[in-house]
């Protein structure tokens, strides 16, 4: 810590870090100033006044330097002669700060009448109401009466969309700034913005479509009024008839923790329902932020469309049948199967899930596997990011190096937290075959052909290093590169240092040697084994380092490996659904159970289909890429028929002998903290418990006013890294290849991933169809030239003797020769693969 500043705010006397706000500083001794524009994760503006407040000042004799004293000794005060904004004052020795002095409240009660000069006082109808900072600083600070007349007030729109997303009500806004601010300063899409000035000032939206920001729906939690809101909320509930339940976000690696806030339904027959998802502070992930695919694709779990029942085929039909059933159809089957049994599961289901599924397979001597493109979970477990980390803390002196990710559509949050640490003064490094917006805050964006990722960081290692590999012959020049070697010596010379490695444009073959290079490169530099060093995976499921640390890996030829099973088990995995061939081999199997939220293709190949909870409906833990072991709960109750994965698994095994706990998850957990080393210190106990964070929110407070941020529930519990835990670790071999050879007429299509999928758990979500694109590739214009293909005309892709029909869009940022093809979008690119384009029509416009 710093230097500390001592001042006496309303009597309490106190000490603080230089460089604190008034504001702040009066936060920590519990005086609440009142505050409009200001936000703690924000740079001060001091446009509303709220805050304003007495701050006196020692006297200082200007020919001694000495302070001035009062008669009895004490040091010698001066208010200065107008109240000052508690926002944009940095505290300093001795200063003395009046919050609550007369002439304050009197500022206040002015304030509050200003503001009130145009606002429509609908908190009746208002979403905001019951929670809003306006009405309840009205309600203590106000006049209660005003000068103005109703009649004198502006009227403006009232439902206007900024977007399909956020609704503003323009009457409403007390021109606080704070979501233009938000937009520009915090995540660096100024797509919102102010018009016009004075009374007649509004926000307006410069995009197209509008408010279009993956981060949009976090303005209408720090919007102090009700003028923003979420289409999906606004008009939807009062505040006051919710309950609220801790969650987490299923979609991406981080883990960002999510209230759920719900209600029972007129229209859903007094079911209770989801009405809105906000962030949950939990300053170590996500602070008080989340996506918009956070807050808005969780509506899959309500779809109509989900399972409601188990269904065994009969006569070549899907038949519904009792749970008793099913589970001794799948049973007798099992126990037929022994080792001929394929259990094959995602990351999309909970430790506690894994583990079940696990030791019934072992039970019966089968095969597992996880259903991921994505090698190094057990790297990770190895050199992984260090117990403490915490992103907040990267700043000068560190580097962070992101490669093969774009960061921003794979893990929205670790985006702008990496983005943070930039802008204090951490050197970023990103290579990626193209321009991602993470190049925006980059020291160094390296560039390297797709299928080049693992090379470039071999060339690193050899610029730093005497322990030098030899690279595939087509990428030698890397060796030679300045580019290389300069951001080489910032990583190799950085006191903290980070890895974040995703998929861009490789299958898991190339993952592996990839996630194998960045370890080489951690270790050799000594960035292993303490806090905020290490690597972070940027797996496509919220729970795919979990899957990897109950035993599951991914099959280096899953295709192969279904086909030569006999009976399949198969767990929120969809492989007939993502590629033909799967679907063929799937096909090809004797038995094959399904357990699913959705009718999949998957499933309707199946022998049996056993419906699963979604996590809105059930408790249990995921364990995030930074291995944070962290703990949801239950918001909505259970539908009838559906039941947890764990139980599912455990009641089969029950009936094969194998006794596993079906009700209780704490209870999985107990059994792996007792059998997976890395868990031995985890309970929910732990994982549930909370500690004070900064800033302070959730109490009466008036800055956020409200809203459910606060994290009474747990900010789980991180598992040390082997590096950390002083075991060896050591240098692994990396081989990757030489590009295959160029095909006179066929191009490389590679995939690489996006936030609006149109993936099971996405595009159930209505509200954000016109986000999710219809199936589309990537390609730059000189490639198609040559096929007269122009942006937006539909083509024809030839993979493998499979054939699909897309929208080709021009891109002169991306690299010629290649085809860029989104994954979950209907097109099965799972590596690099060659395909063969055909033009079918022009944009028709
Ligand atoms: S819309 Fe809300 S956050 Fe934005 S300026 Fe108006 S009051 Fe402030
Ligand atoms: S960043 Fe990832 S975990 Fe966080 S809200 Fe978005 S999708 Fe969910
Ligand atoms: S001027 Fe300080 S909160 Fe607005």
């Amino acid at each position: 810590m710093g230097q500390l500043i001592n001042l006496i705010i309303d009597g309490k006397e106190l000490q603080v870090p230089a460089g604190t706000l008034v504001v702040d500083a009066a936060k920590r001794v519990d005086v609440d100033i009142p505050v409009f524009c200001y936000h703690p994760k924000m740079e001060p503006v001091g446009m509303c006044r709220m805050c304003l407040v007495e701050i006196g000042r020692p006297q200082v004799n200007r020919a001694t330097g000495e302070y001035e004293r009062n008669e009895d000794g004490s040091i010698a005060i001066q208010f200065g002669p107008k109240m000052e904004t508690g926002c944009t004052v940095v505290v300093s020795e001795g200063m003395v700060v009046r919050g609550f002095s007369d002439e304050v409240a009197r500022a206040r009660k002015d304030i509050i009448e200003f503001l009130l000069t145009s606002h429509p006082l609908d908190c009746p109808v208002c979403d905001k109401g019951g929670e809003c900072p306006l009405q309840n600083l009205t309600m203590e600070y106000g006049p209660g009466e005003s000068r103005y007349l109703y009649d004198e007030k502006k009227h403006f729109s009232k439902h206007y969309p900024l977007g399909e997303l956020i609704y503003l009500d323009r009457e409403r806004c007390i021109q606080c700034g704070r979501c233009v601010r938000f937009q520009d300063e915090i995540v660096d899409d100024a797509v919102i913005g102010f018009e016009e000035r004075g009374r007649s000032l509004k926000i307006v939206t410069y995009s197209d479509p509008g408010f279009d920001s993956y981060f949009s729906g976090n303005t209408t939690d720090i919007c102090p009024v009700g003028a923003l809101t979420t289409s999906d909320f606004r008009f939807g509930a009062r505040p006051w008839e919710m309950k609220s339940a801790a969650s987490l976000c299923t979609h991406c690696p981080v883990g960002c923790n999510l209230a759920l806030n719900v209600r029972r339904e007129h229209k859903t027959g007094g079911d209770f329902v989801v009405k809105r998802v906000l962030p949950r502070q939990n300053e170590l992930v996500n602070e008080i932020w989340i996506c918009d695919k956070g807050r808005f694709a969780h509506h899959y779990a309500s779809s109509q469309e989900r399972l409601t029942q188990p269904l065994v085929r009969e006569n070549g039909e899907l038949k519904p049948v009792e749970w008793d059933q099913a589970l001794e159809v799948v049973a007798n089957q099992f126990k037929a199967a022994g080792p001929e049994l394929l259990t094959l599961a995602s990351g999309r289901i909970t430790n506690e899930d894994l583990f079940n599924l696990r030791a019934l397979n072992d039970h019966l001597g089968g095969s597992t596997a996880l259903y991921s493109e994505m090698a190094g979970g057990e790297l990770v477990a190895q050199v992984g990011v260090g117990l403490g980390t915490n992103f907040s803390n990267l700043g000068e002196g560190s580097t962070i190096f992101v490669v093969a990710s774009d960061l921003e559509e794979e893990a929205p949050i670790y985006w702008l937290r990496v983005k943070q640490a930039a802008e204090r003064g951490a050197k970023l490094i990103v290579a990626n075959p193209r321009y991602t917006k993470t190049d925006r805050f980059a020291t160094h964006a390296l560039r390297y052909p797709y299928g080049g990722e693992a090379a470039l960081v071999m060339a690193m290692i050899n610029s730093i290093s005497t322990k030098r590999v030899e690279l595939p012959s087509d990428y030698k020049d890397f060796d030679r590169s300045e580019a290389i070697q300069i951001a080489a010596k910032d990583f190799s010379e950085a006191e903290n240092a980070i890895i974040l490695y995703g998929n861009e444009g490789i299958g898991l073959q190339s993952s592996r040697h990839l996630a194998q290079a960045c370890s080489n490169l951690l270790i050799i530099t000594n960035h292993i084994g303490k806090e905020n060093n290490g690597l972070i995976s940027i797996w496509q499921k919220a729970n795919t380092q979990g899957a990897w640390d109950m035993g599951f890996q991914p099959s280096d030829n899953l295709k192969e490996l279904i086909r030569s099973k006999k009976t399949l088990y198969l767990v929120a995995a969809d492989p007939a659904g993502d590629d033909p061939q799967s679907l063929e081999a799937v096909d090809g199997a004797d038995f094959v159970v399904v357990q699913e939220l959705y009718l999949t293709e998957t499933a309707k190949l199946a022998d049996v289909v056993l419906p699963a909870q979604s996590f809105i409906e059930r408790e249990g833990t995921l364990t995030n890429a930074e291995r944070r072991v962290q703990r949801f709960y239950p918001a909505v109750p259970a539908r009838p028929q559906a039941r947890p994965d764990f139980s599912i698994t455990a009641q089969i095994s029950q009936l094969l002998g194998l006794e596993l706990e079906d009700k209780f998850p704490y209870r999985v957990m107990e059994q792996i903290a007792d059998q997976i080393p890395d868990y031995a210190a985890v309970s929910y106990e732990k994982i549930s418990a909370v500690e004070d964070q900064w800033p302070i929110i959730g109490r009466s407070d008036v800055y956020f006013g409200g809203t459910t941020y606060e994290n009474s529930q747990g900010l789980g519990q991180q598992l040390q890294p082997a590096a950390q835990k002083g075991e060896p670790v050591s240098l692994g071999a990396v081989n990757p290849e030489d590009p295959a050879a160029e095909v006179e007429g066929e191009y490389l299509a590679v995939p690489i991933s996006i936030l609006y999928d149109r993936g099971q758990t996405v595009l159930p979500a209505a509200l954000l169809h016109q986000r999710i694109p219809e199936p589309y590739v990537v390609i730059h214009p000189e490639t198609t030239a040559a096929l007269g293909i122009t942006d937006g005309a539909q083509i024809r892709l030839e993979i493998e003797g499979y054939e699909v029909e897309v929208t080709a869009y021009l891109d002169e940022t991306i690299p010629g020769g290649v085809v860029l093809v989104p994954r979950s979008m209907g097109v099965p690119i799972f590596e690099q693969t060659p395909v063969k384009i055909a033009l079918v029509q022009e944009m028709v416009t």
